[in-house]
């Protein structure tokens, strides 16, 4: 995480949120995702007043993070096991415009489907050329850009026979606190999407398809790399749908 920030001062009263609609969000508690009972709220939830203490806020500098933080295929001396693909795209506001100079974080399990943390004991192998987590900062069109390997599915236990789709976890911290987001990109055609409650529990069909990434040809690199786009909208009408974390 870097640990450089310096301050937007808007130069007048910055204008407020728009609500996302309904349905586009995913539940608080949905209990085909089993672990949403134990941790969803059981009271009503406050809203605070956004003032700029909140639509304002701490922005990442460029210092901390490097170039090469973004390529997670060459983070150790040898290629990790896998196919390469290319994940970029565009970080928008709700009214669509770019939104430059955010941490974009992502991490993801290896292409056996496996992630190096002592808390994943699924059976498959750890890869030691890959540790599955990338940064990078958008330009000044919102644009960013992952070279990584393409994940593995993997089972997780949530019901019987429950394997995860392939998945990238992203985190993007917008303009302020109230943009910041987690969610999690899929991929087109994944045949384990009908069966996966973290995908299924957001009831907007629209909004569950904007959390699936489209095949790039323009973005694949010949003799190298698949391309996947994947734009991100931090709020509003068109928001991607995020992770629910009470
Ligand atoms: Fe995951």
């Amino acid at each position: 995480m870097p640990s450089r920030r310096s301050s937007r001062t808007p130069s007048s009263a910055p204008a407020r949120y728009r609500r996302f609609h309904a349905g586009t969000q995913p539940d608080y508690n949905f209990p085909p995702y089993a672990s949403t009972q134990k941790r969803c709220p059981t009271q009503p939830l406050v809203l605070p007043p956004q003032t700029i203490s909140e639509i304002t806020g701490p922005v990442f500098g460029h210092d901390d993070v490097k170039p090469t933080d973004n390529d997670l295929t060459r983070q150790h001396k040898g290629d990790p096991i896998g196919e390469r693909i290319i994940v970029s795209g565009r970080v928008l506001d709700e009214n669509g415009r770019a939104v430059p100079d955010t941490l974009v974080e992502i991490w993801q399990a290896n292409a056996a489907g496996r992630y190096p943390h002592k808390t994943d004991q699924h059976n498959a192998p750890l890869d030691p050329n890959f540790s599955g987590a990338g940064r990078t900062v958008t330009d000044a069109e919102g644009r960013y850009r992952f070279i990584t390997i393409r994940p593995g599915e993997y089972p997780w236990r949530n019901h019987y026979n429950a394997w995860r789709p392939a998945h990238i976890h992203f985190s993007l911290f917008g303009e302020a606190f109230l943009t910041r987001m987690v969610t999690q990109m899929y991929f087109p055609g994944d045949p384990l999407l009908a069966y996966d409650p973290m995908y299924n529990c957001i009831a907007n069909e629209g909004a569950r398809a904007r959390l699936v990434s489209t095949f790039d040809w323009e973005t694949t690199i010949p003799e190298q790399a698949l391309g996947y786009r994947f734009d991100v909208v931090l709020r509003g009408r068109e928001e991607t749908p995020m992770e629910k974390m009470p």
